[in-house]
């Protein structure tokens, strides 16, 4: 991290006691569609380290953060005050809601806080000052989420590539410093947009190209291998002249993935053999077929066994194969629909190969952090699970982004 951003640590030392702090938290977590309740508490639990040195140091804690993309209104769906339980359930100290982000009740609960307690605002997104292109409208907004802390803590990770109200225009309003997940996350990440113990090796998978073709330009001249799975495989595959039935295919991209791997230089390996279903559904009837032969009516749901071993050799090396153990690998999206037991073969694979691998892994944020837990696989196992989706990787494109901006100003 810049030498120039002040820390969590540099606040503490200052003395927090009695102050308001306003915490911005990334506590965008996945709820149950049915029931609502939260399938992967991992975001709340990664902000616990800051929120417990600030209540422990006495300061009056305020959270914020988003959930979901409502549409710059009230929409119960999005409503963080079953987050707000959960946080309290993990501090182990009850946590004030505010059932808005700051009209009345968010007035009243923050004038209320006791030196150590803490408060978090209903979703930030339920104005539209937040996500605003607009700089008058987010400074307004800012304005007001400013009037409550006396100093700002940025620890939502998982938002810093978003030039929003709470991560980009507050701290040019307060003191602030970085927060020990922010910390955390830049300075795992600039190892590898470093000097990455070699050989490196990148692991994507997720469902679309277009989301990760800035990523795998930039990371394309630095890694040693590049191995593609998850929905995205199939437009690649497309790309190599094989029919890829009903699977999921970004037209528009096939001729930018030739060009890739025609740059690529050997470096991307992709699926040799795909499980194909007569449906996108759970109990679809499915079996393996080679990847350049998926049969015109079926749809790829989740890379082979085949795959599964031979992206296991490149993670782990193989002698037969010539190839070193990876001593760096970034893992970023699943290799298949994870989420139905049919299909979470891929996924579950090579996530077993990351974590027996002795190299120094990270698993990038969103969807791969939720399949570690979901699989049920050690999270210590992993050198860091990334609690930024699009923020690790917009960090890994080596983007500026602003609420690093932000702290540095
Ligand atoms: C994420 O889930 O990656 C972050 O919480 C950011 O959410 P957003 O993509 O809706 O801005």
């Amino acid at each position: 991290m810049s030498a120039s951003i002040r820390t969590l640590d540099d606040l503490l030392a200052e003395g927090v006691s009695g102050r308001r702090v306003l915490v911005r938290a990334d506590l965008n977590v996945p709820l149950d569609k049915q029931t609502g309740a939260i399938t992967d508490d991992g975001r709340i639990r990664a902000v616990l380290p800051t929120l417990g040195a600030l209540t422990e140091a006495g300061a009056k804690v305020v959270v914020c953060s988003h959930l979901g993309r409502p549409k710059g209104e009230p929409d119960p769906q999005f409503s963080l005050n079953p987050v707000a339980g959960r946080l309290g359930e993990l501090l182990g100290t009850p946590v004030h809601f505010a059932s808005d982000t700051v009209g009345e009740s968010a007035q009243a609960v923050v004038a209320a806080l006791a030196d150590g307690e803490v408060a978090l605002l209903e979703n930030l997104r339920f104005n539209k000052g937040e996500t605003s292109k607009d700089d008058a409208e987010r400074g307004a907004f800012a304005d007001q989420l400013a009037a409550f802390g006396d100093a700002y803590v940025d620890d939502a990770f998982g938002a810093v590539h978003r030039k929003h109200a709470s991560v980009y225009d507050v701290p040019a309003r307060l003191p602030h410093v970085a927060g020990r997940l922010v910390l955390r996350e830049v300075e795992v990440l600039s190892t590898l947009t470093g000097d990455p113990e070699r050989p490196y090796v990148v692991v994507l998978g997720g469902s679309k190209v277009s989301d990760k073709l800035a990523v795998i330009e930039a990371l394309l001249p630095t890694v040693d291998r590049l191995l593609i799975g998850g929905g995205m495989c199939f437009t690649f595959l497309k790309a190599q002249g094989h029919e890829v039935g009903t699977s999921l295919l970004e037209k528009d991209m096939v001729e930018t993935c030739r060009n890739l791997l025609e740059r690529a230089d050997g470096k991307i390996m992709l699926p040799v053999d795909v499980v194909a279903a007569d449906a996108f559904a759970p109990d679809a009837a499915h079996d393996v077929v080679p990847a350049d032969g998926i049969p015109s009516h079926r749809v790829g749901l989740d890379i082979g066994p085949e795959t599964v071993a031979g992206f296991a050799a490149a993670l782990r090396g193989s002698a037969a194969g010539g190839t070193a153990n990876a001593r760096t690998i970034f893992w970023n999206g699943p290799m298949g629909v994870f989420e139905m037991a049919a299909f979470a073969n891929g996924t579950r694979g090579v996530a077993e190969a990351i974590a027996e691998s002795d190299a120094f892994s990270v698993v990038g944020g969103g969807d791969s952090a939720a399949a570690v837990r979901a699989l049920g696989l050690d999270e210590k196992s992993f050198g860091h699970i990334s609690t930024g989706g699009g923020a690790s990787l917009e960090y890994l494109e080596g983007k500026t982004l602003p609420g690093i901006a932000a702290l540095e100003n």
